[in-house]
Parts: structure tokens; sequence; C-alpha cells
């Protein structure tokens, strides 16, 4: 089923399972899905979204951070902003949810393949594009040389951490970490850089001409480090941008996420840099 074609706008049942806190704000949410669910998400791709509803407080789009388990659990790593986040921080394990979806266009992968992928995300933007590099892991055999650079504020805020090192160890990730700024305590055994995300771009040398980038972060990284990715050599069409964007209905009803003629929900939220510098609003 095509992400076009899965116009549910009905949320289906699902529980949550079990709930792991990740730093004092972000917690990584395991939610089982009731049967009818397990066919939507087996269709996965990595960079879509679900709308997760929690009853009584509202539904809110989230990109999961893993693929779907084959007994249909969804990983979802969430951080606490505002009234729905909050509600689903609260929520005791074994707390109903509803879940519709997935929705949007994820990654290219079978165009990806084949080719060296570096992952850029900032802040919470390793929370997406976690899927993404989990995908990439278990099928390396099929990607060239897969590169992680992941920026934090500091190194207590930076998700995965441990996880990240042991791929970097075991797995062949090359990985590389930078925090905004290292207080006094260490890095907690971590190799880590200070500075922003575009500094270790710009000390990096790689195949940039035959890489794919993906892109996750707050919104202000999204234009340097286009820019900066372009200079280097990569292909506009291959820098792809996972978009936030405020949305209602998630499946091209509402206008809400308009980018000029574009949904984001539908089109989007993952974009080729290529098509974003034709929508001036867009970055
Ligand atoms: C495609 C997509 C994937 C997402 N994936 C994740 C994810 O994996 N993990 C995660 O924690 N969050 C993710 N988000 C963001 C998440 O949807 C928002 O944090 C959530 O909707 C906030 O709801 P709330 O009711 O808790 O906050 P609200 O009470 O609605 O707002 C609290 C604050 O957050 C701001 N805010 C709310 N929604 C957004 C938004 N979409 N973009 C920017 N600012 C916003 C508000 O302006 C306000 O300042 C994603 C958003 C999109 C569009
Ligand atoms: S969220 Fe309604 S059209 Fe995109």
């Amino acid at each position: 089923m095509t992400a076009r074609e899965n116009h549910s706008d009905t949320p289906f049942a699902a529980r949550l399972l079990r709930r792991l806190d990740l730093s004092e704000d972000t917690a990584l949410f395991t939610v089982a899905p009731e049967d009818a669910a397990l066919p939507l998400l087996s269709s996965f791709t990595p960079g879509q979204f679900v709308q997760l509803s929690v009853p009584g407080a509202g539904e809110i789009p989230i990109s999961p951070a893993d693929l779907p388990q084959k007994d249909g659990t969804v990983d979802l790593c969430v951080r606490r902003v505002g009234h729905v986040t909050q509600a689903l921080h609260q929520a005791p394990e074994g707390a109903r949810l509803g879940l519709r979806g997935p929705f949007g266009t994820g990654f290219p992968l079978p165009e990806m393949e084949g080719h060296p992928v570096l992952l850029l995300a900032g802040g919470l933007g390793i929370a997406p594009l976690r899927s993404l590099l989990m995908h990439l892991l278990r099928n390396s055999d099929r990607f060239g040389e897969i590169t992680l650079m992941y920026g934090a504020k500091q190194p207590k805020l930076m998700l995965f951490r441990e996880e990240l090192a042991e791929f970097a160890a075991r797995r062949g990730l090359r990985l590389y970490l930078t925090v905004d700024f290292a207080p006094q305590e260490p890095c907690g055994g971590f190799s880590c850089a200070v500075g922003l995300l575009p500094d270790l771009l710009r000390g990096f040398s790689f195949d940039a001409a035959n890489s794919y980038a993906a892109v996750c972060g707050p919104p202000a990284l999204y234009r340097c480090l286009g820019a900066d990715l372009e200079a280097a050599g990569v292909a506009p069409q291959r820098i792809l941008l996972s978009l936030e964007r405020r949305m209602r209905c998630g499946i091209g009803r509402c206008c809400h996420c308009a980018l000029g003629q574009k949904l984001c929900c539908l089109d989007g939220p993952v974009f080729p840099l290529s098509d974003l510098k034709q929508i001036p609003e867009a970055l």
C-alpha cells in the first residue's frame, strides 16, 4: 500500500508496552498495536510517520525510531514539549493509545542502494534518522560506507549514545559526535568534538559525488547543512531533508502542513533539497 492510498483516518487501538528514559525530557516508548494494525505498520519505510493519539489529550505525528518488529510493536522516541507529549510521558504502562499510518514519503531506499550514506542528525533529529540507520546497518552489504554525524547541546542530551558507540565498534558505522558545549562532566567515555554539526562536516573528507545525505534536526540546521553538502559535491537531489511541520489530519485533507504547492504529510516529510529550493518558504 502506498502512502497516498493509505488514507486511514481511524486510529487503531494500541497499548503502551514499556518506556525507557533516554534523557530528562525524552523517552523511548514501545507501543504494541492490536492485530488489525499489523499489515499497516509492516509497510513502514524509514522516514515515514505515524499519527499517535493519546486519549483525552490529542494526536501528534511521530516518526518511528526503528522499523516495526515482527510482532507489530513499534518504538517511538518522544520529547516532552507540550500537551500531548506530556500526556504520553505521564501514561502508565498498559495505557490505551491509538495509531494511524504509516504516512508520508520515506527515504528512497532502492535508489540509495550501492551508495555511501551520510546521516546528519541534530538534537532530536536522531529519532527519525535512527530507523534509517537501523535499516542501513541491517542491510550494510547493499549500501556503501555508512557515516553518522550527530550533534547535541551537551553530552547528557546525546540520545542512544551507548548503542551508537556499539554500532561504531562492531558494525562498521563511522560515527562522529559533537556537542555545542561540554560542561565539567566527561563525555561518558565517548570521543566527542565540541562545536556545531556544520563544523564537523567541513572537516570531513568523503566521496561526495557518489553519496546520499539524510538530514534531520532543528530548522536552522537545514539551510546551512544543505548548502555545505552541496558545496562539498553532493547532488541536491541526493540531499534528503526530513522536515517537521505542524500537522492535523496527516493525510492531505486539511492543508495545515502546506509548503507552497506541496503538502508535508503527503509529499514529505522527506524531501530532496532540489525540490525544496523551488519553494521559497520551505527552508
Ligand atoms: C513528520 C513529523 C515527525 C515527528 N517525529 C517526532 C519524533 O520522532 N519525536 C518527537 O518527539 N517529536 C516528533 N515530531 C514533533 C511532534 O509531533 C511534536 O513535538 C508534537 O506534535 C508536540 O505536541 P504537543 O501537544 O506535546 O505540543 P504542543 O502543546 O502542541 O506544543 C508545544 C510546543 O511545541 C511546538 N510544536 C508543536 N508541534 C510542533 C511541530 N510539529 N514542529 C515544531 N514545533 C512544534 C509548539 O509551537 C509549542 O512551542 C514530529 C513531527 C513531525 C511533523
Ligand atoms: S496535515 Fe492535513 S494536509 Fe497535511
